[in-house]
Order: C-alpha cells, then structure tokens, then sequence
C-alpha cells in the first residue's frame, strides 16, 4: 500500500483533541499539525490550549484552541457547532482530557461523593459527551477515526480512576459498534506509565519505582510512544481495526 508523505498525511483534515492544552494532548497536536491537519485544542484551561495553537501557527501549522469543559454538554456543542461553521467538519477526535492526580488514587471512601462524581464526570461523561457531539460531523469523512485514552490502571481496577478508565475502553467498544455503519472507527490507548510533567510532578519516586520494575521494557515511558501509537490509530494502516485498545506501557500489563 503507498503511504502518503508524513507531512501531507493529515492535510485538509480536522483534528478535535481535548485536553490540547498540555501532555499527551499537547504532543497529539503538535504530530497532527506536522502531518497537515488543523488541530482543534480543546481545555479547560484555554491560556494553555492558546499557548500550543500559537506555537503551532508559528511555525506554519494550523490550530485553533477552545475553552472547553468535555463534562459540559452544552461547551462541547457550541464548540462543535463552532468548528463546523468555521472548518466544515470533523475527521478526528481524541479524547484525552482527563482527571489522573495522585487526588484520584486514593480509597474511594477516603474521595468523596463529589470528587468521586467529578472523576466521572470528565474521565467518563466526557469521552461519551465529546464522541455523541462529533460523531453526526464525521459520518461520511474518508478515515474517519476516534481514539480515546484509557489508562494500564484501568487493567487491575485498584482505584476509582482506574475504573474510569476500564468504563473507557467500555465506551470505546460501545462506540465503535454503534458508529462503525457511519464509517467511523473508535479505538483507545491504554498508556502506562508516560513521564508528562503531571506525572513528573506529582507521582511519588517510589512509586515510579514500583511501577518500573514491573515493566518488561526498563527505560521511562515519553509522551512519543503514545504519539506513535496514536498516529497509527488514526491512519490508513489501521482501516481494519476498531474496538480495541492499545497498550502502551513497556509490558507493564502482563502481570495483571
Ligand atoms: N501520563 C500518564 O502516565 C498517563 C497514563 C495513562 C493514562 N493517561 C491519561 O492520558 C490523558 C492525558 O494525560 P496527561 O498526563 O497528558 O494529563 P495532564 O494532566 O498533563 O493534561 C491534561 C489536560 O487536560 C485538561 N483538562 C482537564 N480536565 C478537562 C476538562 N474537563 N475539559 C477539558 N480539558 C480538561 C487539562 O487542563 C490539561 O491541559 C488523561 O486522560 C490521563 O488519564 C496518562
């Protein structure tokens, strides 16, 4: 099969990626913008999705940034609306905006009803919100593609964040079951343990530790394995997969 030159691969295409603003969302933009797309940053925190899309516009690329809350349906529809009227459509998504502070992986009982509540708010109404808003704009679009981001965590299910992330990967099989007749695929990443500054910042050294010697692959996770991976998701070569999830951990996962 010819591949397309890694510069034009995504030209002319639209890019929705939540979370833009920094880490995995911030690389996923980046890489799209590289291969020609219009990346479309989504966050919460709009100074850091501005901030990408006005380095990405500098050096010749195409992004917009949103201020956008994935948990609020009618955000996530205004924006939408918003980049159909502006870019007439929606090729990809990716859901990636989610909650994974240390603040999530403590006991349930320890959290709270409303902490709990936000956790799937965001980890789990917003991957659902984003994909029902996206969806009726990427019927049709050649190589239309979904990926969500689910976690290694949600394998062993210890916390209330891994059980978002296992709700994930549920959602993503539900997804592509349902809008696989529109000719769109959804799959998802499970990434283990990737150093983004979130995690450089706030994980404990012992439990990086921990979670490195049971990886088969020694070396620290970076954001361009989940890149990779992603890139992969999205493109032709994967035009016969959907449904599954991809793990991305070093091998982390086979002890579970
Ligand atoms: N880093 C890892 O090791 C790792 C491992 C497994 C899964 N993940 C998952 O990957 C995703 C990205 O991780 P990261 O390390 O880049 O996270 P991060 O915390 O560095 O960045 C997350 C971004 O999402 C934005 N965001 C948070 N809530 C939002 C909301 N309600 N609406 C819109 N934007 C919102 C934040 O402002 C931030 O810009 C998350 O879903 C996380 O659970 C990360």
């Amino acid at each position: 099969m010819e591949q397309p030159e890694p510069a034009h691969e995504h030209q002319g295409r639209v890019a929705v990626i939540t979370g833009g603003g920094r880490g995995f969302g911030e690389a996923f933009g980046r890489s799209l913008a590289a291969r020609g797309a219009h990346v479309v940053l989504a966050d919460i925190d709009p100074a850091a999705g501005e901030r990408v899309a006005s380095e990405i516009r500098a050096a010749g690329g195409e992004a917009t940034s949103y201020d956008c809350d994935v948990s609020d349906e009618h955000q996530v529809a205004a924006m939408f609306d918003d980049v159909v009227e502006r870019l007439g459509g929606v090729d990809i998504l990716i859901n990636n905006a989610g909650l994974h502070s240390q603040a999530f992986n403590e006991p349930m009982a320890n959290s709270g009803i409303d902490k709990l509540r936000s956790l799937f708010d965001v980890n789990l109404m917003g991957t659902i919100i984003c994909t029902l808003a996206a969806a009726p704009v990427m019927k049709g679009r050649p190589g239309a593609s979904i990926v969500n981001i689910s976690s290694a965590a949600a394998d062993g299910c210890q916390t209330a964040y891994g059980i978002s992330k296992l709700a994930v990967r549920g959602v993503t099989v539900t997804s592509a079951r349902e809008l696989g007749g529109d000719g769109i695929r959804v799959n998802a990443i499970a990434p283990g343990l990737i150093f983004t500054d979130t995690i450089r910042a706030e994980l404990p050294e012992a439990v990086v530790d921990m979670v490195k010697a049971t990886q088969v692959i020694g070396r620290d996770g970076e954001e361009q394995d989940v890149v990779e991976a992603m890139l992969f998701l999205v493109s032709d070569r994967a035009k016969f997969v959907t449904a599954e999830t991809l793990r991305v951990g070093g091998g982390l996962s086979i002890h579970v």
